[in-house]
């Protein structure tokens, strides 16, 4: 099946309040593992590059490893641009075959988010190309990004934002963060705000960065064989629901890889010293991620049986 854009994919999902995964990816057992998990669950899925991924990998490596990727799939897939921070990254990947992009211009203020957010849909819609931008900002780090604090999305603002701009998906900060450590002390996410958010924008796709879980199984094993992950914490599964519930249609994971990719290799390479075949490390790590992304599908974005 040859890539898509969202767009089908989150007017079904949006409908039937689920959420597709979008998982990141950087490398040929990630791609495999997330791939082989879509297969088995008859799920659509995101492929989504960072720009530091795209530097890691190179872009050609990205799109021949996503082309054999969906020779003989079946379900439907899109190549995602995530976090691009200007006009010139987009461009380049939407005219070197990406079928989706996103716009962060969410740490500029709001006149200038606007301006290159607008510049982007223009050239993306010429394209046939779907636009993700962001509107407010995230704690932590996202390539070159860095915000100290989170700064809520204002449900006003981001009408006006949507109108303006024409961009296709709205990411919103309702209190999640990137990476492994995202709450101090309990979870907590304003479900009030994003429903407001849902309410002023009906039938308009929503998408929730910074969601991964850190299952605490990962961090538990990466911890026992010489890690030294301490206070990790996610976003619990049954908010992920609930915000499939309120609007949001694309759900970003890319820790929840990581941590399943270190745990996995910290264990083998403890419980078999003398090895030194590759295959046999990166081969269960690709197996962790598959099974990960698996049960997140049919448990927790609800996205099985839905290609
Ligand atoms: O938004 C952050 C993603 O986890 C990508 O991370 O920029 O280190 O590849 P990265
Ligand atoms: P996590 O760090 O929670 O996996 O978020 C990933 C993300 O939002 C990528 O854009
Ligand atoms: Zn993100």
């Amino acid at each position: 099946m040859p890539l898509t854009t969202p767009k089908e994919m989150f007017e079904k999902a949006y409908m039937d309040k689920y959420a597709i995964g979008a998982f990141n990816v950087t490398n040929m057992e990630i791609v495999q593992g997330i791939m082989e998990a879509a297969e088995e669950e008859k799920s659509p899925v995101i492929l989504q590059i960072s720009a530091g991924a795209r530097k890691y990998a190179g872009h050609n490596y990205i799109i021949k490893m996503v082309e054999a990727a969906i020779e003989n799939s079946n379900v439907p897939v899109v190549l995602h641009l995530d976090h691009g921070v200007d006009f010139n990254i987009c461009k380049e990947v939407i005219d070197g075959g990406f079928t989706s992009v996103m716009i962060d211009g969410s740490h500029f203020p709001f006149e200038k988010n606007i301006e290159v957010t607008k510049s982007v849909v223009e050239y993306a819609h010429q394209h046939g190309v779907w636009v993700e931008a962001e509107l407010g900002q995230l704690a932590g780090i996202e390539d070159d990004v860095f915000a100290e604090q989170n700064v809520f999305t204002e449900p006003d603002q981001a009408v006006e934002f949507v109108e303006r701009t024409g961009c296709n998906s709205l990411a919103v900060a309702i209190g999640t963060s990137h990476g492994a450590y995202k709450f101090k002390s309990e979870p907590k996410l304003d479900f009030e705000r994003l429903e407001k958010i849902t309410q002023l924008l009906p039938n308009y796709p929503l998408v929730l960065h910074g969601a991964s879980s850190v299952p605490e199984e990962f961090i538990k094993t990466a911890n026992n064989f010489g890690g030294q992950i301490a206070g990790a914490k996610g976003v619990p599964e049954f908010m992920l629901k609930k915000a499939a519930q309120l609007g949001v249609c694309k759900i970003n994971i890319d820790t929840d890889i990581r941590l399943a990719i270190t745990a996995t290799l910290r264990k083998v390479l403890n419980d078999f010293p003398a090895e030194f075949d590759p295959r046999k490390f990166f081969g269960p790590a690709r197996q962790a991620i598959k099974d990960m992304v698996q049960y997140k599908m049919r448990f927790v974005l609800d996205s099985s049986n839905k290609a």
